[in-house]
C-alpha cells in the first residue's frame, strides 16, 4: 500500500532515483515492536536514513511552536483513530494520553445512532457527510447548519429511504465521544508537573487533528477548560507539515530523531 502510494506522489522516483532519508511520525505509545515494523516497512526504499518522529512533537513543529525551549505547550492532536494529548517541553513528552476515540468514532457514532433511531442503515461514507455537514460539539450554534439529508436503507424493508437530520440532533449523539476526550484531557492537565501549568495557563491548548474541525469544537473546549484554544488552521497536515519542517533541518531537530 505504501508502495503504491509512494509511486502516486513521486511517479518519477525510479529504482535509481531513491530516497536519501526517510521521516514519519508515529504515535507516543508506539511499542519497540511495532516501531521496528515500520522501519522494515520503509526500508523497502532502501534509503540512507529511516527516522521516526513523535507525532504531538511533529504536529507542535507543524504549528509554528518551538519546541526546544523549556516553555510547556499542551498540543490535542484529534485525528481519525485517535486522539493524542501530550504535554511537551524541552524536545519531549512530559505528560501523554492517548484514547481510540477521534473523527472517526463520531463518524461511527452517528452511523449507529441513525440506524438505532431510524432503522436507517447508512455507509460510513454517508455518515461522515453528515458530521461535516451538521456535526456539532455545541448544542446551540450561533451559525446555525442547513438540515441534512441522509440516504440509506430500511432495515426492516429493504427500501432506499432518506431522512431529515438536524444539528442538534447529532450534537446530543456526539456529547458521549467528546466527554472521553474532554475527560483525557483534564487528566493529562493534571498529571502535567506543576511547573509548568503556569506555562500551560498561558499558553493555552493547541488544537489539531481532522476531528477538531467539528464545528463548535474549539468553543465547547474554551469553555470546558476555560483556558485559550488555538485551533489550526490546516489541522489535517499539522503532522506532515511538523515532519517536513525537521527533514528540512535535521541538525536542529537532532534531539527529535529516533534512531
Ligand atoms: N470538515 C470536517 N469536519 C469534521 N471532521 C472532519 C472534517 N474534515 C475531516 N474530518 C475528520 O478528520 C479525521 C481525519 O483526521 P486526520 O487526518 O487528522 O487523522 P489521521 O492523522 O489520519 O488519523 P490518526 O491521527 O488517528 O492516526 C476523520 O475522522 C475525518 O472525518
Ligand atoms: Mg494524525
Amino acid at each position: 500500500m505504501l508502495k503504491a502510494m509512494v509511486h502516486k506522489s513521486f511517479p518519477n522516483n525510479s529504482f535509481f532515483n531513491r530516497f536519501d532519508h526517510i521521516i514519519s511520525g508515529v504515535p507516543y505509545d508506539t511499542t519497540e515492536v511495532e516501531k521496528r515494523a515500520l522501519r522494515d516497512v520503509l526500508e523497502q526504499f532502501s534509503p540512507q536514513s529511516v527516522h521516526l518522529v513523535y507525532e504531538p512533537l511533529a504536529a507542535a513543529i507543524g504549528m509554528g511552536l518551538d519546541v526546544q525551549e523549556p516553555n510547556g505547550k499542551c498540543i490535542v492532536d484529534m485525528g481519525g483513530g485517535i486522539t493524542e494529548i501530550a504535554i511537551v517541553s524541552l524536545s519531549g513528552v512530559v505528560t501523554h494520553e492517548s484514547l481510540r476515540v477521534a473523527g472517526d468514532t463520531f463518524t461511527e457514532d452517528i452511523q449507529e445512532y441513525i440506524r438505532r433511531q431510524y432503522n436507517l442503515a447508512i455507509g460510513f461514507h454517508m455518515a461522515e457527510s453528515a458530521k461535516i455537514n451538521v456535526g456539532s460539539a455545541l448544542h446551540e450554534l450561533t451559525d446555525v447548519p442547513d438540515d441534512f439529508m441522509v440516504l440509506g436503507k430500511n432495515t426492516i424493508t429493504g427500501i432506499p429511504t432518506a431522512k431529515q437530520i438536524t444539528y442538534t440532533e447529532i450534537a446530543q449523539v456526539l456529547d458521549r465521544s467528546i466527554i472521553k476526550i474532554e475527560e483525557a484531557i483534564t487528566r493529562v492537565l493534571e498529571a502535567s508537573p506543576p511547573e509548568l501549568a503556569s506555562d500551560i495557563y498561558e499558553n493555552g491548548i493547541y488544537l489539531t487533528g481532522g476531528g477538531s474541525l467539528l464545528r463548535g469544537m474549539k468553543d465547547r473546549l474554551q469553555r470546558k477548560f476555560d483556558l485559550i484554544i488555538h485551533q489550526d488552521l490546516e489541522p489535517l497536515l499539522s503532522v506532515s507539515k511538523g515532519l517536513g519542517k525537521i527533514l528540512g533541518a535535521s541538525q536542529k531537530h537532532k534531539a527529535l530523531l529516533m534512531v
